[in-house]
């Protein structure tokens, strides 16, 4: 086992999980199938993680109806590699770049990359994304995926979600600062976001993919593809 720095755990049996934490003990192989293979999380990342099936619905998602010429994908706010690693495995992508601004999670995500053998795939950029998606301006082969901190978990408590005041950035900040790069911009928000919101950055006559991702039966969350995204391609 390699040695697992401060506020980085491995931890391996329920009674190290912190009491608040006790049901991802019960949930990790879903949300990782490697778990038991030294995956590494941070406290706070267990909240956020996508699990493992639903990223690689997405990524294949992604990889189906995104525009040809698109080779590249930026995955925003990758967090310990959730999404980061399922875009990589996907094998869709000439390039994959992981910005993640907090730096155990980073490393999280850089180890976890490690354990899906898809580390030296991933170009990790540590920092601000609405820095560091800058350097992304002008080439238009990019595709945008951004998995947000959607503000804690009481945009549960809502039947549904008001995306003007998801913290600590809305949806229209995303979407500004994101379309400004790339028009193909995927985000991953709350399985209650409200779709009237959503559909208010539609350009006139233009359609928007909205997906729902579910486990054990229920939404977890939904993905908007907002660009160019072809799925008549990509059904199943
Ligand atoms: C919901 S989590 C992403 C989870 C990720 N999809 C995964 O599967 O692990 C959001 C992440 O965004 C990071 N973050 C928040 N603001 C950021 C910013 N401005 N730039 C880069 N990362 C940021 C947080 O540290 C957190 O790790």
């Amino acid at each position: 086992m390699s040695e697992v720095p401060e506020g980085i755990h491995q931890w391996l049996s329920v009674d190290q999980f912190p009491p608040h934490l006790q049901k991802y003990w019960f949930q990790r192989y879903k949300i990782w199938d490697k778990y038991d293979q030294g995956i590494w999380m941070t406290e706070d990342a267990w909240f956020g993680v996508t699990p493992e099936p639903i990223a690689n619905k997405i990524a294949t998602h992604i990889a189906e109806s995104a525009p040809k010429d698109k080779t590249a994908i930026v995955d925003a706010f990758a967090g310990v590699g959730g999404n980061a690693i399922a875009l990589a495995l996907s094998g869709r992508w000439e390039r994959v770049f992981a910005i993640e601004k907090d730096p155990k999670t980073l490393m999280c995500a850089k180890h976890n990359a490690e354990i899906y053998g898809v580390a030296s795939k991933i170009v990790w950029i540590a920092g601000d994304c609405f820095e560091a998606i800058n350097r992304f301006t002008g080439q238009n082969n990019t595709v945008i995926f951004a998995s947000p901190p959607w503000g804690g978990t009481s945009y549960g408590e809502d039947d549904v979600f008001d995306l003007t005041k998801m913290e600590p950035y809305n949806l229209d900040a995303l979407y500004k600062s994101f379309t400004k790069i790339s028009k193909e911009l995927v985000l991953y928000l709350p399985r209650n976001s409200d779709l009237n919101q959503i559909a208010k950055y539609v350009p006139e006559g233009q359609k928007l993919e909205v997906a729902h991702y579910a486990i054990i039966g229920a939404s977890k969350a939904l993905c908007t593809y907002f660009g160019n995204f072809d799925f008549e391609l990509a059904e199943e």
